[in-house]
């Protein structure tokens, strides 16, 4: 099935305004230390459509387990929700570069086995990059994918598909220790080939360390101003949750707006005042 174009047989979707070249993995490239990053998660054709035009990257996050699904962790999330979901973003949007959350069990185990998976999350969906998580112990795989073909964003410090080994997801580099081993991990995953590299949940200096010493853009998540650019969970940034971690700004308070809105539905259609005859069929007299 072609993911590539948008159905518009139905009234809701809205195809693509204005067809254009998508932003490429070298033209992120070349913003490292320019004008910052915008990049946001999406894991939705509507989502993405509202989020394409004001962002740099859309990333389907694995985070979806938790926002869409409903689990406790980013752990059971599957190889085909990665590919329905990514799907979806690619076809809402026309603008931004699309990358996608390879799942926990589907590149870990060999550097073929990341190549297998990340090769169907690319066939399958139309994005234009992969990534996954982890430092040094990642560069083999990610210097196998990116000979292949397949280009690779980075993730280090907080890796939340480790929250079994992490113990939580408290901020990384509080030691001499863990900062050094997050700037080694950036390194060995630059030097891999890995064309940006997201680093989250770190003190500010790991981070200005990072994007100094490294060549490729560093989008932080919880990481400070400085780095080349900023990623959120966009309903953490929308207000759909009523806690969120404290490196997120709300900028709506969506999950109010939601509540009024349904609590407004339910006392209308209670009181038999929706639907009014405008939301009617009614034989023309
Ligand atoms: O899964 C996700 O949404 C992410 C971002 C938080 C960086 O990895």
């Amino acid at each position: 099935m072609s993911t590539y174009t948008i159905d518009t047989a139905t009234s809701r979707a809205t195809p693509t305004p204005a067809p254009m070249r998508r932003l490429t993995v070298p033209k992120i490239q070349e913003m490292k230390g320019g004008e910052p990053i915008v990049m946001l998660t999406a894991y939705t054709m509507r989502m993405a459509q509202l989020l394409d035009p004001h962002c740099e990257m859309l990333l389907v996050g694995d985070s979806l387990g938790q926002v869409i699904y409903g689990l406790p962790s980013t752990v059971p999330v599957t190889l085909e929700m990665m590919c329905n979901h990514g799907a979806a973003v690619v076809r809402g949007s026309w603008h931004a570069l699309v990358a996608v959350d390879m799942p926990f069990g589907s590149y870990e185990g060999s550097p073929e086995k990341a190549f297998e998976s990340a090769s169907r999350i690319m066939k399958e969906t139309g994005c234009a990059a992969v990534k996954l998580e982890g430092g040094e112990a990642m560069a083999p795989t990610i210097d196998f994918l990116t000979h292949r073909g397949i280009p690779v964003i980075g993730h280090v410090g907080l890796t939340p598909q480790a929250v079994n080994v992490l113990g939580g997801y408290g901020a990384r580099g509080k030691s001499a220790d863990e900062a050094k081993k997050i700037l080694a991990d950036a390194r060995a995953v630059s030097n891999a080939g890995a064309f940006c590299i997201v680093v989250e949940g770190v003190m500010e200096q790991i981070a200005e360390k990072v994007t100094e010493a490294v060549p490729v853009p560093i989008i932080g998540i919880g990481a400070s101003p400085k780095c080349d650019g900023q990623v959120l969970v966009t309903e953490d940034m929308l207000g759909l949750f009523e806690r969120t971690p404290r490196f997120v700004k709300r900028y709506a308070d969506m999950a109010s707006e939601i509540g009024e809105a349904v609590g407004r539905y339910a006392d209308e259609v209670r009181s038999r005042s929706f639907p009014t005859d405008e939301q009617t069929y009614r034989p023309k007299a």
